[in-house]
């Protein structure tokens, strides 16, 4: 199996609420499409979740009622997403169907709790490919809570070890500084745990509601140890998910179990 997910930064416009790439979106599909068909699929929420998310504290958990009606408008937005992200794909060739997390998992203090690996081990023998995505979900301890993408992302490591899993970001891959603001940033071609130590300073001002990139790449460095590959691809430059999906050459950053 092929794990593969589409980072809210490349399908999203992340400034902008609500705002799909659709060109962008379809164009991925496409090259997922054309390598494999065997895909599990998990997108995030872009601006259709972390703009208004951030804005109501509702990665905190539940504070207060007058949150609700955001929860309430943060999952219909990333449902919007998902239906979108499906009909790309399903207009593509691929056999997509939709499973949101909280239909696989239970949730605990912004964790994953419990994990039913049914839906999508059903789904996958039947030959379609199960869609899952960042979403805010119920959560025992604290009301609720969101759940990444990134999370989904280990436990479908976890359960199915793929032979490979591909982040589609909006940039080539992990840098020792942040590409966007510096011309001399240089690309980690192979990262492993030691590489946590070449990375720039805290990035906490630019964390969105589900972290850190260091967070992230923690939990990469995670599901690293699940499968036979895990890297992080440039989904803005066409050919490069292709490519990576085919198991060809291509401008990366393989993150390395640790
Ligand atoms: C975010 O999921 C979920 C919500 C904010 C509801 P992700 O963290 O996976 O989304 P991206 O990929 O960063 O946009």
């Amino acid at each position: 199996m092929i794990l593969v997910k589409l980072g809210g930064s490349v399908i999203t416009d992340k400034g902008k609420l609500r705002s799909f790439r659709k060109l962008t979106c379809e164009r991925l599909a496409k090259e997922l499409w054309r390598a494999r068909d065997s895909l599990t699929i998990v997108h995030g929420a872009g601006s259709f979740g972390h703009i208004r998310a951030k804005e109501h504290g509702l990665h905190k958990g539940f504070k207060r009622k007058s949150q609700l009606g955001h929860v309430a408008a943060v999952q219909r937005d990333v449902r919007e997403l998902n239906l979108k992200v499906l009909e790309a794909l399903i207009d593509s060739g691929i056999r997509a169907v939709s499973i949101p997390p909280a239909a696989a998992a239970t949730f605990r203090g912004g964790a994953v709790a419990s994990f039913n690996p049914d839906a999508f081990r059903n789904m996958t023998q039947l030959g379609l490919s199960p869609v899952s995505f960042g979403d805010v979900v119920p959560d025992e301890a604290m009301g609720f809570s969101i759940c990444s993408g990134d999370l989904m992302m280990e436990a479908l490591a976890k359960e199915f070890e793929p032979e490979l899993v591909v982040f589609c970001a909006d940039v080539d891959g992990v840098f020792d500084r942040d590409p966007k603001r510096a011309r001399s940033a240089r690309l980690i071609p192979d990262f492993g745990r030691p590489s946590l130590k070449l990375l720039g300073r805290s990035d906490a001002q630019h964390a969105d509601v589900t972290g850190s990139i260091r967070g992230k790449l923690e939990r990469m460095l995670a599901i690293a140890q699940h499968c036979e590959k895990c890297m992080i691809v440039n989904g803005n430059v066409p050919g490069r998910l292709e490519r990576a999906i085919s198991g060809k050459e291509v401008i990366s950053t393989v993150v390395l179990p640790g």
